[in-house]
């Protein structure tokens, strides 16, 4: 918090399956902030990409206008998220489109485009939000930097209970979430890693709750000391 920018922002970055979205969006429920999950933007541009059967490149789609998006992100029990009036949470559950994004992420014009976007969602009082570059490219100056880690297979483990009634076995997720790392560390354009101030946090034996305390309690330690 500084008097150029006085509203806080919190990042809560993290590989795929960390728990970083439902930890933020405790997070921000807890301190009355407000809430955007990266994430979903990108999943909502590869949406976009895919409803126009991928004909065109990225590039020539944002300069023709039709990635020109907002999405809102209300918080009451659940997360929702709308765009105008219509609720697309469920849309982007689907898993295929989050592989889909992972792609379209790694083009730079897609990055920058959504720079703008992103940062229009810090209003005062502040701001939670989480993704891949929050802390490293988005919000460089943000107020406390969060980076969350488990092994490989915890994250697995907990994305397999998540799709619980479908039949996907844990070997097989575990090897999408590698691949998705492996495409998310190694592009060129803003690679997933943690910021040099960013407190890295590793969960896998951790409860999402003990997670959410100990996050809000760096931040009120920080932001507020006595
Ligand atoms: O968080 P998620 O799984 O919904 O994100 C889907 C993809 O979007 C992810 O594999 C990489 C990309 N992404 C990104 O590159 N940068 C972000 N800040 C958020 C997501």
């Amino acid at each position: 918090m500084t008097m150029n920018n006085p509203s806080a922002v919190i990042t809560i970055d993290g590989p795929s399956a960390s728990g970083k979205s439902s930890v933020a969006f405790l997070v921000a429920k807890r301190l009355g902030l407000a809430y955007m999950n990266s994430g979903c933007l990108y999943r909502y541009m590869a949406h976009l990409w895919q409803a126009q059967d991928f004909r065109y490149q990225p590039g020539q789609v944002l300069d023709a206008g039709c990635f020109d998006f907002r999405l809102d992100f209300v918080l009451a029990d659940r997360l929702r998220i709308l765009h105008g009036d219509q609720d697309v949470s469920s849309i982007l559950e689907d898993d295929a489109l989050s592989n889909l994004a992972s792609r379209i992420a790694a083009y730079p014009e897609v990055r920058s485009f959504l720079l703008g976007l992103q940062h229009s969602y810090a209003v005062q009082p502040g701001l939670v939000t989480d993704g891949r570059d929050m802390g490293l490219v988005v919000f460089p100056s943000a107020d406390m930097k969060i980076f969350l880690t488990a092994t490989l297979e915890e994250r697995a483990n907990r994305r397999a209970a998540q799709l619980s009634g479908r039949s996907v076995s844990q070997a097989v997720v575990a090897e999408q979430i590698r691949l998705r790392d492996k495409r998310d560390m190694e592009r060129s354009a803003a690679p997933l890693k943690p910021a040099d101030d960013a407190i890295v946090i590793d969960t896998t034996q951790m409860q999402r709750s003990a997670v959410v305390d100990q996050i809000c309690a760096y931040y009120r330690k920080k932001c507020f000391p006595t």
